[in-house]
């Protein structure tokens, strides 16, 4: 059992869970992910993690409630466990394994959109442990859901907030305040990490191609097994089939099939409105 030290909501729909284990603590990395089950017939619900803490043996999970398991998962507390809490799994970041010093030379620039803004923040929490500031663009659809402000601007070097109401920061999507910084405000960037909704990856990396900034980005779709069995997370990049789960989940953006990924994740729609009625039952 894994047990929840601290469970907290940090806007509407999104919560933050800080959870003992101390296994998969020791072996994180930036862009990793686990997999948590509630209990012996509880879904196996892929989740990001936002942040860990290998002395401490905790890992911090954040995720938004969109289908029975999750909403199951918004109601436990501190003290409560997950049956299961396997990881980390899939590749780390490609950059964990580049020469320090070539990495310093670049300028990187992360955009995590809604919820995408918890696995963005122990990427650039990396960068900054490594003496790398890099530039962050987070957006959501209000202020009120704007989450990890305070965490992302203690590590970035800049950061640019946008709201789609147009509340706080920049008013409007992260694509258009990519293109005000690059148009307008001159910036180069020779690397962009975007994570967040399958669209706004999408869109992201149609801005970054045009203005040819190499782009990866972290690919969310439905997992079942996560150790490349059951072929859930497949998903077309460039000419290749790959599984997001052991391939990945991060891929060059610009070969992603976005659309095929979006039309895949929206066959299990129907399976989990009935699973929600059940669970309200
Ligand atoms: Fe089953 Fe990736 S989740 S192959």
């Amino acid at each position: 059992m894994y047990k929840i030290l601290e469970a907290k909501k940090l806007a509407e729909n999104i919560y933050l869970m800080n959870v003992e284990a101390p296994r998969v603590a020791k072996h994180c990395e930036p862009g990793q992910f686990v997999i948590v089950k509630i209990d012996e017939k509880g879904e196996r619900v892929p989740l990001t993690i936002c942040d860990y803490d290998a002395e401490a043996g905790t890992v911090t999970i954040v995720f938004q409630t969109v289908g029975a398991s999750t909403k199951r998962m918004a109601d436990l507390k501190a003290g409560d466990s997950f049956r299961d809490f396997t990881g980390p799994l899939g590749c780390p970041s490609e950059f964990v394994n580049e020469d320090i010093e070539e990495l310093k030379k670049k300028n990187i620039l992360f955009i995590g959109g809604g919820v995408g803004a918890a696995p963005v923040y122990p990427q650039v929490k990396w960068m900054k442990q490594h003496g790398i500031d890099v530039d962050v663009i987070v957006g959501s659809k209000t202020k009120d859901m704007l989450i990890l402000e305070d965490e992302m601007k203690a590590v970035s070097g800049n950061y640019y907030p946008c709201t789609d109401d147009g509340s706080y920061g920049h008013s409007g999507m992260v694509t258009t305040k990519l293109e005000q910084l690059v148009k307008e405000e001159g910036k180069k960037y020779d690397l962009c990490v975007a994570i967040g909704p399958m669209i706004m990856m999408k869109f992201a990396c149609l801005m970054t191609k045009d203005l040819g900034i190499p782009t990866i980005v972290s690919m969310n779709p439905i997992m079942v097994d996560g150790t490349g069995m059951c072929g859930a997370c497949r998903l077309h990049v460039g000419d290749e089939i790959k599984f997001a789960c052991v391939d990945g989940p991060e891929f060059d953006g610009h070969l992603v099939n976005f659309d095929e990924a979006m039309k895949r994740q929206a066959m299990y729609k129907t399976e989990e409105g009935r699973a929600l009625l059940k669970l309200q039952e």
